[in-house]
């Protein structure tokens, strides 16, 4: 991600001065650190999972995301195995979200984090063990507390003093005791290489650690027999490339749990710290791998604990972008190619922010290739930008390209299997694309295009 110029907004185009990096030497080198694992071309074309894109754009149409099922289930194994049987993981099913993928998490002995009544609606359907969901919100209503409940989900991470309330009360109503961790801000912002350790807690979610409304809320819940309360969580950022802003957390909330200790006369036995790991979108983004974190994080928890004479806490940990970004795929099909003379190439596809709003939201970069076929022709710098009536409806802002890009070329962008889906939207009413899960050299759609009569049926003239 770049910083914006001075004075942008999210939306804004580039000024023409910005930096770009040099057109690569092999236009259709396909990284193995950015596209799923097994990704490669047959006579030009990209082939996912075994599948040729060209089949999947003939079979799905296009835009179209793919997910690659064995990248994401060796990523679930990865994580699973570097945190080993005294760790959990819960996939955060804010990244992506269907009934095959809660099946394949649920298979690879990964949990749930959902953080709303119908991700958790999804994951039920799915048959997914609620015992293994934990359920997330700062605005939790008291429906989607009840339907958590009344599920029996293993976990509720309490968000605010209104919360502790209305959760303690319908436990007490259903007769069940709810076990809960309370959500902490322990002032640690962290993205990429940088964090910012702060004092202040300015953000929606949890409760302060520095103002002492975390301890508060820790004592009212222990008051409360309805709830049990098993630990505490934190989550520092997102697209995290080290542990030096978990190191600073984990600090903060060892200290808490020694002062519940201290103050409360309880020992929590689990600390959840959240999600964040990053991804390679672009070369040169460089993530820790998992085992390597698990082990960074299990040293910061138990030196932290153990300086405060605190037995190790359980850790869990919630990825969401490292356990399915990387396996997903979108392919677009190239629909016009215009030459602004003297400024830039625009290159326009058919789909855009309406199935990828983290360019236009957060000035994310991504890796870009022509996907269907070889070409010798020279790197072009282009602007591939979407179909919505937005200038800022760009796919990549600076894309090498050849320079024969064509109508009827397919591109595929890679790493798109996090936040893509997820947060597509039907701007300028256009239906939202499928995703198709490819493996062994077959696809299928998870999730089916959506229609113009998919978006008629919810009007009401
Ligand atoms: C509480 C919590 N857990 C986990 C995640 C997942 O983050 P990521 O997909 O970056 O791993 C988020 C993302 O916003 C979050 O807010």
């Amino acid at each position: 991600m770049r910083a914006h110029p001075a004075g942008a907004r999210h939306g804004d185009v580039a000024p023409l001065t910005q930096q770009v990096a040099p057109a690569p030497a092999d236009l259709a080198y396909l990284d193995p650190a950015i596209w799923p694992i097994g990704t490669e071309r047959r006579g030009g074309a990209v082939v996912l999972g075994g599948v040729d894109v060209r089949d999947i754009a003939e079979q799905h149409g296009t835009p179209v995301y793919a997910l690659v099922e064995s990248d994401v289930r060796a990523r679930c194994r990865s994580y699973r195995d570097a945190f080993g049987d005294d760790g959990d993981i819960y996939y955060a099913a804010k990244a992506l979200l269907t009934r095959a993928l809660c099946r394949w998490m649920d298979e690879e002995g990964i949990g749930l984090d959902v953080s709303t009544g119908g991700e958790l609606a999804v994951a039920l359907a799915a048959g997914f063990p609620a015992d293994r969901i934990l359920m997330h919100g700062n605005n939790k209503t008291v429906d989607e507390l009840r339907q958590a409940v009344t599920a029996g989900v293993g976990r509720v991470v309490l968000d605010s003093d209104i919360e502790i309330a209305r959760l303690a009360h319908i436990a007490e109503e259903l007769g069940v005791c709810q076990r809960v961790l309370v959500r902490v801000t322990v002032g640690v912002e962290a993205h990429t290489h940088e964090f910012i350790a702060t004092a202040h807690e300015d953000q929606k979610f949890g409760f302060s650690l520095g103002s002492g409304a975390a301890l508060e809320a820790a004592r009212r819940v222990l008051m409360l027999p309805s709830l049990e309360l098993v630990g505490l969580h934190s989550h520092i950022g997102s697209q995290i490339f080290d542990t030096a802003g978990f190191d600073v957390a984990a600090h903060r909330v060892a200290g808490l749990l020694a002062s519940v200790r201290d103050t409360l006369g309880v020992t929590l036995p689990e600390l959840d710290l959240g999600g964040g790991f990053g991804i390679a979108y672009v070369a040169g983004d460089d993530p820790v791998d998992p085992h390597s974190m698990a082990k960074q994080l299990r040293a910061i928890v138990q030196r932290e604990c153990a300086a405060a004479q605190l037995p190790t806490p359980r850790i869990a940990v919630e990825p969401g972008r490292a356990l399915v970004g990387p396996a997903g795929v979108t392919i677009y099909e190239v629909g016009t190619v215009k030459d602004v003379d003297g400024i830039r190439t625009y290159v326009s596809v058919d789909g855009g922010m309406s199935d990828n709003i983290r360019t236009a939201l957060y000035d994310a970069d991504y890796t870009i290739t022509l996907a269907s076929r070889e070409s010798d022709a020279p790197p072009l710098l282009t602007r591939v930008v979407g179909k919505h009536c937005e200038s800022g409806d760009v796919v990549v802002r600076d894309a090498w390209l050849p320079s024969d890009i064509a109508p009827g070329d397919l591109l595929a962008v890679a790493a798109t299997g996090a936040y893509c889906r997820s947060m597509a939207s039907n701007y300028n009413n256009v239906p939202r694309p499928p995703l198709v899960a490819v493996g062994n050299g077959v696809s299928r759609a998870i999730v089916r295009r959506e229609t113009i009569d998919d978006l008629l049926a919810l009007d009401q003239p």
